[in-house]
């Protein structure tokens, strides 16, 4: 079948070149009954036999907007303008749904739903007659799970985001997604506001349709996508509602059935080099630490060695030059206004950090960004000029884990000053462990004075990684008790086998791989044990002996190993069974190996 499918795509057609992969449906006179079939079927949406068998590009529109996906839900008008752009190139629009996720609403977590989401574009992708594909990205996870379908598939895809909201406002403030939240909930526990109020501080965050305006991890993977060269230049920062996202929508329908006939795949787009470039772009936006867990996702699929040391290596040293919340003040309109990605990457070209790596429009990310510029240098910062120093993440390893990710940028002067000033060596620290075992755990202990949390104590959070909470929980940044906060010890250092929001602003370790609940030696680790971190060796270990270490492995192996909740759902039990560690991009280990899939097709 793999040298059918080969010969397939070499014969030509008398209109558009190559055969296309949707003309074994629906021109196929060999197997007449099916291609009967088939168009029979396809046509009664008004469909004629001259477009269907004329070698017109079929070009999918994976669809991920509905009304309980909202962050995404401007696809729907998108799409529009996506066909046209699609019928005016001379392809023809299949627009269908894929599995919806919305972030902030689906429980327990939304990154359950990432593999899920893929799984569902795979089987679509490669089961129907679609020769290339619009993916409409948005939402934190709708981005990475869309690129790693198209990585799997392999053929010509483009992605679309619906856009940031407009900047959001309060009195005069901007109020932006996600860390509108924590401030406001801080507001409320100081008595300043009540609920209600707390409710409208935080809906006015969402002023328009569109995904988050903060860089969290929508933005964040949206600018990665246009990283890595799969959207068009300039595509990623546009705000929804703006009349300039409605042209990029027809643009990119456009591009689309241009890259089918140029037979520009997935796996000449996302190369070595392009994950390389996508690591610096993330640390000179400031974006989120679940961007490895995505980045590494999507490169296992499209078979590119990426792990936790190349963010280290090619974006711990990358200063950052967007002023966006929350590590900056301004928000997705501002950003868009001062130039967007492009305006950062010509400051990265200038200083040789970017590689010529071919984008969706078939040009290099170097050719289309050279001689863009930021318009507001408040907003992009010059690369000289940085908001802030070594903007990307350390890779630690130690005896609590082989692999976790921290962000030093977010260390604030007071936490410099408590933890590593004082300390006999600046560039590490001890402290004693507080151990909570998933986030009901912390909830319910965290201000309780007999767990004598210190100024100096290191708080862990275990048991929230892939299968330990299915999907592994955003809940690894822990606030200090309230006996402290009120002495002004505001952050204390914490680390966890799961991730943490992308609007938050902890200098935790997180994304800890092997997990507690697969056998990682966190789950060893009792409160009150002295942990050691030294920054510049990027190791944590728990001191204790390994004679004592063993004695608690043996110890938690007669009871069966680390206990964590039972499913839900059986897609929880699915995945739970299958899926791989945070450092490994939290992937379906048996997916892996189906690679550039659509070349088996036949
Ligand atoms: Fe969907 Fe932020 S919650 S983009
Ligand atoms: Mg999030």
């Amino acid at each position: 079948p793999q040298k059918a499918a080969k010969a397939a795509k070499t014969a030509r057609t008398a209109s558009t070149g190559p055969r296309l992969r949707s003309q074994a449906w629906f021109d196929n006179p060999s197997n007449a009954d099916m291609t009967a079939l088939y168009i029979e079927r396809t046509m009664n949406f008004g469909l004629s036999f001259e477009e269907l068998q004329s070698g017109r590009p079929i070009i999918g529109i994976a669809q991920t907007g509905s009304d309980i996906a909202p962050c995404n839900r401007h696809h729907i008008v998108l799409a529009d303008r996506v066909k046209e752009g699609i019928r005016d190139a001379g392809g023809i629009a299949f627009e269908f749904p894929i599995h919806p996720i919305q972030e902030t609403c689906k429980r327990p977590t939304a990154s359950l739903d990432r593999n899920l989401q893929y799984l569902s574009l795979v089987e679509i992708l490669y089961g129907y007659p679609i020769d290339g594909c619009v993916l409409t990205t948005g939402c934190d996870k709708t981005t990475p799970a869309q690129l790693m379908a198209a990585a799997t598939v392999d053929i010509p895809a483009i992605a679309l985001n619906s856009g940031p909201m407009l900047n959001g406002w309060f009195q005069g403030e901007r109020t932006g997604s996600g860390t509108i939240v924590w401030k406001a909930r801080e507001l409320m526990a100081a008595g300043e506001i009540g609920y209600p109020e707390f409710l409208k501080l935080v809906a006015s965050s969402a002023p328009s349709t569109g995904h988050c305006n903060t860089m969290g991890t929508a933005s964040t993977m949206n600018a990665l996508a246009e990283a890595l060269g799969m959207t068009l230049p300039g595509s990623a920062a546009i705000p929804a509602p703006y009349r300039d996202r409605q042209e990029m929508a027809y643009l990119t329908g456009k591009r689309i059935v241009e890259m089918v006939r140029e037979d520009l795949k997935p796996s000449d787009i996302m190369t070595r080099a392009a994950f390389e470039n996508a690591i610096v772009i993330n640390s000179a936006i400031g974006g989120s630490t679940n961007a490895p867990v995505h980045l590494n996702a999507i490169a296992k699929h499209i078979g590119v060695p990426l792990d936790n040391d190349d963010w280290e290596k090619h974006g711990y040293k990358v200063p950052l030059i967007v002023n966006l919340q929350p590590a900056g003040k301004y928000l997705a309109e501002d950003y868009y206004r001062a130039g967007g990605l492009p305006a950062v990457v010509a400051e990265l070209i200038a200083k040789d950090k970017i590689q010529p790596a071919v984008t969706a429009n078939g040009k290099t990310l170097i050719d289309n960004c050279t001689g863009k510029f930021s318009s507001d240098r408040d907003v992009i910062l010059p690369f000289s000029k940085p908001l802030k120093k070594d903007a990307g993440f350390l890779n630690f390893k130690g005896n609590l884990f082989d692999s976790a990710i921290m962000k030093t940028s977010v260390i604030t002067p007071e936490f410099r000053q408590r933890y590593l000033e004082n300390a006999a060596d600046p560039m590490a620290f001890e402290g004693e462990a507080v151990v909570f075992d998933g986030p009901e755990d912390y909830h319910a202990r965290i201000d309780d004075p007999k767990l004598r949390i210190t100024a100096q104590s290191v708080l862990f959070m275990r048991g929230v990684g892939p299968v330990g909470y299915p999907g592994a929980a955003e809940v690894v940044n822990m606030r200090a008790p309230d006996y402290l906060l009120k002495k002004g010890v505001t952050a204390l250092p914490c680390i966890g086998d799961g991730r943490q929001s992308g609007t938050s602003g902890s200098p935790s370790i997180l994304n800890a791989s092997p997990e507690a609940a697969t056998g990682g030696n966190l789950a060893l680790l009792k409160t009150g044990d002295r942990v050691r971190i030294d920054l510049k060796k990027r190791r944590a270990d728990m001191l204790v002996s390994d004679e004592e270490l063993a004695k608690r492995r043996a110890a938690l192996e007669a009871q069966g190993g680390y206990q964590f909740p039972p499913s839900q759902t059986p897609w929880q039990e699915i995945q739970r069974a299958v899926v791989g560690e945070l450092a490994d991009g939290m992937v379906l280990k048996p997916a892996v190996k189906y690679q550039k899939i659509h070349a088996t097709f036949g």
